[in-house]
């Protein structure tokens, strides 16, 4: 069996929403502390709807990284905060028809990424959000995330 399936292969090779976004209304940015690698998402949010309207993503690490950031960004765009909010990097591997275990730790970049977006949106807009959902589940310790 390959190492990598032919979805991992695809989104790394063709990223989608890949760039940076000049007029984003959160960005995200988290550190990888078991590789030293760097993610940086952004968001666009409808104020009406709470809907994630665009997002984008780029990234210093990876190509299972960049495979699952872009993956995430697929699973998160049009969707209210909410349910991105409940995107776990378990669910963006099996989007992406697995991924070999050594390389688990990379989605855990993808997933800490969508959550920092968010809460930086929340902070900016003065929007209160649970403090508990926000915060890492302990497996990041370079993410800048209030523990
Ligand atoms: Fe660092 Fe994959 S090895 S994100």
């Amino acid at each position: 069996m390959a190492l990598y399936s032919d979805k991992v292969m695809d989104h790394f090779q063709n990223p989608r929403n890949v760039g940076k976004m000049e007029d984003a209304d959160g960005i995200g940015e988290v550190g990888n502390a078991k590789c030293g690698d760097i993610m940086r998402m952004y968001i666009k949010v409808d104020p009406e709807t709470q809907v994630i309207t665009d997002v984008k993503f780029n990234t210093f690490g990876c190509g299972s990284a960049i495979a699952t950031s872009s993956m995430a960004t697929e699973l998160i765009k049009g969707k209210p905060i909410s349910e991105a909010l409940k995107l776990s990097n378990q669910a963006v591997v099996e989007a992406l028809d697995g991924l070999p275990t050594h390389k688990i730790h990379c989605s855990v970049l993808a997933e800490e990424a969508v959550r920092a977006a968010v809460k930086d949106y929340f902070d900016k807009n003065g929007i209160p959000y649970d403090k508990e959902l926000l915060a890492c589940d302990g497996h990041c310790d370079t993410c800048g995330h209030e523990h």
